[in-house]
């Protein structure tokens, strides 16, 4: 086998979709991209990586509360431009036409162009690492968006959307919870 860059050993660990993370503190709201996500348990912990480097991050931990949106896969380009500029000098939302919908449980805005958003707060952060860690708290969908495909991030610039999907439900039921 050949040895390459230890710098690839990310490239290999896909890390799940690419995800848009919205937050609002008062009027201000905002947008970031992010694509170090994990889901860490049946009872909707997940994990994202975030730290002082995003605008978006003092808001967060301001205001303990975001929303994880799922962008379809259709949406990359757009998904890439708003992770390229700050809200601290940016709307978002009107230089890539997004469109904000209210939310119940956080006052961060849905995005009504993605596939999902998960209404999240924000119930730890470990530092040395940058890991915020979330509650979903309310999960809506839009059954509309046609494209169904999610965009994952290899880490290098590469990215691909989801492609054949296996149901392998049956040899795993005893391990999934109900309502899953
Ligand atoms: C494809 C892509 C993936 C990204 N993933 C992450 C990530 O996982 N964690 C992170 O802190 N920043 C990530 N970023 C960078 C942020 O999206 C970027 O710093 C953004 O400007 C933050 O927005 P804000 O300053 O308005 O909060 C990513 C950017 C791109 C383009």
């Amino acid at each position: 086998m050949q040895e390459v860059a230890v710098e690839k050993a990310l490239t290999f660990i896909e890390p799940g979709p690419v995800v848009l993370v919205t937050t609002a503190e008062g009027a201000k709201q905002n947008v970031m991209t992010i694509s170090w996500t994990m889901a860490i348990d049946f009872a909707q912990h997940i994990v994202l990586t975030a730290g002082g480097w995003n605008y978006s991050f003092d808001a967060l931990m301001r205001t303990k509360e975001c929303c994880v949106c799922i962008p379809p896969a259709s949406m990359a380009k757009t998904v890439v431009g708003i992770g390229m500029v700050s809200g601290a000098d940016t709307d978002k939302f009107e230089k890539f036409h997004l469109h904000p919908l209210p939310a119940q449980q956080v006052a961060a805005p849905l995005l009504e162009e993605c596939i999902a958003c998960l209404e999240c707060k924000v119930v730890d952060y470990v530092e040395p690492y940058g890991f915020v860690v979330l509650q979903a708290v309310r999960v809506v969908i839009n059954e509309e968006v046609e494209d169904r495909r999610l965009l994952h991030a290899v880490g290098d610039g590469i990215f691909f959307a989801d492609g054949e999907k296996f149901n392998l439900r049956q040899d795993m039921l005893e391990k999934l919870p109900p309502r899953l």
